[in-house]
């Protein structure tokens, strides 16, 4: 038997902002962004969106009624919670009609919880193989207007369904991690924006890339040859490269490495940053846009989240992979975007839900989504299924 991720489900907002438009806005030359950075498009997401609904959103195109009867666990990894208390996994559990016998919670470690999620999923499946695990990933990435961080922001959903015998990639069993206490990017109670000191965190993440890839490489008799791609964690697609970079040489196999990087970031340089589902939009990326990858390749996976934890991990492409499945599913999500100019985009920033309390009701008319935030009343969210 192996388990691992049968199903790939994405969302994000229905609205987006050019970089070359943010950067005339900047009075930066777009190359920054567009080269530099890697970057461009990103997604805006508006106040009727949060990650309760992009999550559902992303979720509810993937499941079956026979596989929301199966599920007996979802866990939600974000940085982007709705309450202090109560789980995000619980909403989307009660608007989907998931089974309530199941197991119901969210997790956190920055851009890591997605990944804690998957290795918790596929252990709780090795031990219980009749199960399937519903692994949310969903985060809107935040840095301010005009500050560095902002090319950068993003936001979004993944949705995995995770079960043994899956169609997509069978996990290999086989990850390293590494922590360390470290201040390079959180966000304190009281702010909706990170605190990032971006250049020290993307050096952390190259190390913990470089630790993780080579604890795995001495623990699994691997080396760089037994992989057909590596996807990242990419907060910005530049990133991701710079890692790949340090352990690549000018071999064929290293060349072929580059390529199918180049087809894992394309998706992230449309989206932005999603944080926790960033990886699992990278490695959707990688499955729809390879010309190369076939059923047996083996991928690795670099998940990172700041603070930090980083985690190297292995899985083999699946008989059932349908890449033009793959890419429909994300075409499908960005082809009707409504591109919006700087001050579309700042408006729209400043706008959500007030820190300070009180009763809100937004305006929905221009949501198409199925899940929308229709406000708060009573210190409760409020959200509709627009179908229902
Ligand atoms: N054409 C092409 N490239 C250009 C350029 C131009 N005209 N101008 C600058 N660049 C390149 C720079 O050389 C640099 O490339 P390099 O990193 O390969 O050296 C890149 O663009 C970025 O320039 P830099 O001056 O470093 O940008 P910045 O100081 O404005 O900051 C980030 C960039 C990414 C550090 C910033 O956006 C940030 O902090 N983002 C948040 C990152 C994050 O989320 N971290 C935590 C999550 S893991």
């Amino acid at each position: 038997m192996t388990v691992g991720i049968d199903k790939i489900g994405f969302f994000t907002s229905n609205y987006y902002l050019d970089m070359t438009d943010l950067a005339n806005a900047r009075g930066e030359d777009p190359n920054k962004y567009l080269i530099g950075i890697g970057q461009q498009q990103q997604a805006v997401i508006p106040p009727t969106q949060d990650v309760v609904t992009m999550a559902a959103n992303a979720a509810e195109k993937i499941l079956t009624e026979s596989d929301k009867h199966d599920i007996d666990m979802v866990i939600f990894g974000t940085e982007t919670g709705i309450d202090n208390s109560k789980s995000a996994a619980i909403y989307v559990q009660s608007l989907l009609g998931i089974s309530s016998r199941a197991r119901s919670f969210e997790i956190k470690q920055a851009c890591y919880g997605g990944t804690a999620g998957v290795q918790m999923a596929a252990d709780h499946i090795a031990m219980h193989p009749e199960s399937k695990v519903l692994v949310l990933a969903a985060d809107i990435a935040r840095y301010g207007i005009g500050t560095p961080g902002e090319v950068t922001q993003g936001g979004g959903a993944i949705a995995m369904l995770l079960s043994a015998n899956p169609s997509i990639l069978a996990l290999d069993n086989q990850s390293t991690f590494h922590s360390e206490n470290i201040m390079d990017f959180w966000r304190p109670f009281y702010k909706r924006e990170a605190i990032v000191d971006g250049h020290y965190s993307t050096n952390i993440y190259i190390d913990f890339f470089n630790q993780t890839f080579k604890d795995y490489c001495q623990k699994y008799h691997r080396n760089l040859n037994d992989f057909a791609a590596i996807a990242y964690h990419l907060p910005f697609t530049k990133m991701g490269l710079k890692a790949l970079r340090t352990v690549i040489t000018e071999d064929a196999h290293s060349q072929q490495l580059l390529k199918e990087f180049d087809a894992s970031k394309r998706y992230n340089a449309l989206v932005g940053n999603l944080y926790t589902g960033s990886l699992y939009l990278s490695l959707l990326s990688l499955l729809a846009n390879s010309t190369d990858l076939k059923a047996g390749d083996r991928i690795g996976l670099f998940s990172y989240g700041s603070g930090a934890q980083g985690e190297f991990y292995s899985g083999t492409i699946s008989d059932g992979m349908h890449a033009d499945k793959m890419a429909d599913e994300f075409e499908s999500v960005i082809a009707d975007r409504v591109r919006l100019s700087v001050s579309e985009y700042e408006k729209m920033y400043a706008d959500g839900l007030p820190t300070t309390g009180g009763d809100v009701t937004f305006d929905s008319a221009n949501d198409p989504s199925r899940f929308i935030v229709l406000g708060r009343q009573a210190d409760q969210l409020v959200y509709k299924d627009q179908k229902g």
